[in-house]
């Protein structure tokens, strides 16, 4: 995306088009998997709506989650869309996203927008985190929500709240009228939470993250989510104004994936817990390859964002190709998301 940060929000949803799904590959894995209720579906702003989802089936509760995790939905023909859980932590039997109607959909939220109704049940995942709060250290916390990137926060300040610690919040939008979940945030300065809102159309342009996070201290928390060049932006103003505990939650890969080293030959790659030996091409990513052998793997973005095909290694190394593991992680060859990393030595064995 090349527009000003705010200018397109962007959907929570992890994005894989139908067209870019693997030729064979089955919807998922069914681990983890279960069918919720839509239990209301409710508009929250100009082309945003709030879907509640509750257990199907009484005595099977929903697993807990943890603020600012995400659940995969599994839609029609085969589309994995995830989203991030917007309500408190420690809800019971209640998940709540947001879904932006993005013109720049490939087909899931349009699909969601258009078909998903109360009374409706859809097969979802069990939630996962790669945007946790620091809740260990009663540190200051800074949050930068970029449109519908406000959803994951929400949680977060819910959770906050439920610690009595304060927290600032930044809200950008294009306007007033479709920045998401502004009366909730609203609602929450009264609990702790001071906001500053931003909107470009009354402000004449985007926002200045320098001017905006320059008050704050450098052992404050830094969190944000919003489209990709906020992104980007936040982290470089985090740097040049010395921050160094900054989180960010990521929707798109960092970097469009391509070759960083040259693999060639093939790889022996043994399954352990299913009791396969495969012949991988090192050039290509493993995940097919599991799939074609009929291996049970959960998997939902393809594009090494989401974290849901994260992998034990046990023995061997890997090309890491995605945005979940930090470069420390990478170096420790601990796991690896198979959707897109690649076997980097001749054989590897892997705790599936
Ligand atoms: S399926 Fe999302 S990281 Fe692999």
């Amino acid at each position: 995306m090349t527009q000003h940060p705010v200018a397109q929000d962007r959907t929570t949803e992890l994005l894989i088009s139908s067209d870019q799904r693997l030729p064979s590959a089955p919807l998922s894995s069914q681990s983890g998997r279960r069918t919720a209720l839509v239990k209301t579906v409710s508009i929250v702003c100009s082309g945003v709506v709030s879907i509640e989802l509750c257990p199907a089936v009484a005595g099977e509760p929903f697993p807990p989650f943890e603020a600012g995790a995400h659940i995969d939905l599994h839609l029609q023909g085969g589309m994995v869309r995830s989203y991030s859980l917007h309500n408190a932590p420690g809800e019971e039997n209640r998940y709540a996203i947001g879904v932006l109607n993005d013109n720049a959909s490939r087909g899931g939220s349009r699909w969601i927008h258009e078909h998903l109704r109360a009374g409706d049940h859809i097969p979802i995942s069990s939630p996962r985190n790669l945007f946790a709060l620091n809740e260990l250290q009663p540190a200051h916390s800074v949050f930068v929500a970029g449109g519908i990137g406000v959803t994951p926060i929400l949680s977060m300040l819910r959770r906050l709240v439920q610690l009595g610690r304060n927290a600032h919040v930044i809200l950008c939008a294009r306007s007033r009228s479709s920045a998401p979940f502004l009366d909730e945030l609203t609602h929450l300065t009264s609990l702790g939470i001071t906001l500053h809102t931003h909107f470009d159309d009354e402000a004449g342009g985007p926002p200045s993250l320098s001017s905006l996070l320059a008050a704050h201290q450098p052992h404050d928390h830094f969190y944000c989510c919003g489209p990709s060049p906020m992104l980007t932006n936040f982290e470089s103003t985090c740097a040049e104004l010395g921050f160094a505990n900054v989180h960010v939650e990521r929707f798109k890969a960092e970097q469009p994936v391509s070759p960083k080293i040259a693999l060639t030959g093939h790889c022996t790659v043994e399954l352990r817990k299913s009791g396969m030996t495969l012949e991988i091409p090192k050039n290509k990513p493993a995940l097919q390859a599991f799939l074609d052998a009929g291996v049970d793997i959960e998997f939902s973005c393809e594009e090494g964002v989401c974290g849901a095909c994260e992998t034990r290694i046990l023995e061997g190394e890997a090309e890491h190709r995605d945005s979940v593991l930090s470069g420390a992680q990478k170096a420790a060859q601990k796991s690896m998301m198979v959707c897109v990393s690649r076997c980097r030595s001749d054989r590897m064995v892997l705790d599936l």
